[in-house]
Order: structure tokens, then sequence, then C-alpha cells
């Protein structure tokens, strides 16, 4: 790729523009912390390289400081603007990713997003995990083990998912906790409970973020998934989601979060189909298998 300085900047000009790059990594110099310095020092050379290549201009310039400045005062103790913008950049899932390192048939990671509450209620296993959230009912089952096959007992699995409208439960007018809980594998492993299928949803988009993406002719819509976290204190903590086979959002998904190997088939039976531990759906319902394998602690 031609860099547009490359095709237009004298080199005199050039040499100006690099003397300032250096003389603004020169000032971190006496920073005594190493890792502060490596941070800010790459931050100016990667900014200031970004601002060259693509002749930043001085109005552009000003609408980003405004852009940012709108962020900063949508963001509250329950919307966070700045994580967004990051998620729909892809730098959540660019963080994610370096910090979650492949290792052997280890299961992927995906973004956390802000919808994760401490303190879920526990279900027992095959226990209902909707809390009366409005869905499709879905029975999720698997198996939590070791990238060496052994099966983990008293694993914790947290999940938590959107209801069929697109809502969180902390996205209600009211109090209530729904579509959210934690639960233990038994001795073998094992891990049953029933949800709701997932269905897709926007991120916010009332705000600057969903501007952007509008300006950018990008959708806000996430891919139909079901959140999990799941630790065990031998091994390293998984924060993933599974999305569903068919879903045509798949390549799309507004903050980059799909993996191939998280997408999984849900199953749709037909009404009168009988469920597996005795609770009775009257109509449809969906069952989908996740098997999942964590990294040792400290991979
Ligand atoms: C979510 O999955 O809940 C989510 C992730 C990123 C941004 C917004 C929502
Ligand atoms: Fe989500």
């Amino acid at each position: 790729m031609t860099r547009s300085d490359e095709r237009t900047v004298s080199p005199e000009q050039q040499a100006r523009e690099e003397e300032l790059v250096e003389r603004v990594v020169r000032s971190f110099d006496s920073c005594e912390n190493p890792r502060l310095r490596q941070l800010m020092t790459g931050l100016v050379r990667h900014l200031h390289a970004y601002i060259r290549d693509v002749r930043l201009t001085e109005e552009e310039w000003d609408q980003a400081i405004r852009f940012l400045t709108r962020c900063g005062h949508i963001t509250d103790d329950k919307r966070q603007e700045f994580i967004l913008l990051s998620d729909v950049l892809g730098a959540s899932m660019q963080t994610i990713t370096v910090n979650n390192q492949a290792y052997g048939d280890a299961t992927e990671a995906t973004v956390f997003g802000p919808f994760f509450v401490e303190g879920a209620p526990e279900v027992p296993l095959g226990g209902d995990t909707s809390g009366g959230a409005v869905g499709q009912p879905c029975r999720v089952e698997g198996t939590v083990t070791d990238t060496d096959g052994k099966s983990l007992a008293g694993a914790r699995i947290e999940v938590w998912e959107a209801d069929e409208e697109g809502m969180y439960d902390v996205q209600y007018d009211d109090d209530r906790t729904a579509a959210r809980a934690h639960l233990h594998t038994d001795d073998e492993g094992r891990y049953r409970f029933w949800a709701i299928t997932p269905t897709p949803y926007p991120i916010p988009h009332d705000g600057p973020v969903g501007e952007m993406l509008q300006a950018a002719g990008r959708s806000p819509m996430r891919a139909s998934h079901l959140h999990f976290m799941v630790s065990h204190q031998a091994c390293r903590t998984l924060v993933t989601h599974i999305f569903v086979r068919g879903d045509e959002l798949l390549d799309s998904d507004a903050v980059f979060g799909v993996k191939e190997s998280l997408v999984k088939d849900f199953e749709q039976q037909p009404v009168g189909t009988a469920t597996p531990d005795g609770p009775v759906v009257d109509g449809t319902w969906s069952k989908v298998r996740f098997d999942i394998v964590l990294a040792p602690a400290g991979a």
C-alpha cells in the first residue's frame, strides 16, 4: 500500500513530521515504569503514523474530539460508550484474542459485553435460567473438561442472554432478574439447563457510536448468542458465547464476536416432543450441545 505522504509530502515536510514523533517519544525517556513507557511510546508512534498516513485535517481532528466528548457525556454507571466504541472497532475482540492464547483444543473466548451481573441466582442441574423471560425454551447440555480430556467437577457456569425482544433484564423498567443464572457441573463434569433460544438484538445505538455505525453504513445488530463464563480453580476462566447455526447475522456481527468453533446447532423440536428431564413444554423448543474445554490456569 502506498502511504499518502509518500505521494504528497516533500522531504523537508517528512523530516519535520518525523522529528516531532521522535521528540514526543523521547519525552517518555525518564518514565520509571517500563511498561508505561512501552505503552505510551507505542501509542504515540501508532497515533502519529495514523495522522500522517490519512493526512488528518484540522476539521476532522476537531470532529473526532467532539465525538469523544459526546461518548464521555453519554457514559454513566449504566451506559459505557467507550467500551461500545472499542467493541465496534474490534479492539475489544483483539484484546481478548491476544489475552486468550490458543491452547490445545481449549474453547475459544469472545466478547464479554456490558450485560453481565454478579450474583445471579443458582439453579440446579436441569433447572430453568429464564426466570420468566419471554422466548422459545431451549435445553442446553454439555461437559466441561480440561485440555487433557479430564472431567472438571464443580466448574462454575454463569449464563446470561437477551429475551425474545432483544432486551436484557438490566434494560427492563423494573428490578426483575431474568435470563441469567449460574450452576455447577456434576462429578463427571456434566451440566444441563433450560434457557431460551437466542435471538438477534442491536447493541445500544442511540448515541455517538450508533451514529458512527449509521454514517458508515454498518448495522448495530449482534448475531443471536447465549453468554457463558466458565471457571474452575485449576483453569483459565473462559468468557464466551455460543451462536446459532443458520443465523443470517453470523457474518456481520457488530462487535466481531463470532468464531466458527462457537457456532452450534440449535435443533428445533416440534410441538409435542417430550423433554428429557420432565418439564412440560406446550409449544416448540430447541436443544443444543456445547462441550467446553478449559485451558490450564496461566496458559
Ligand atoms: C453483548 O453481547 O451483550 C454485547 C456485546 C458488546 C456490545 C454490546 C452488547
Ligand atoms: Fe449479549
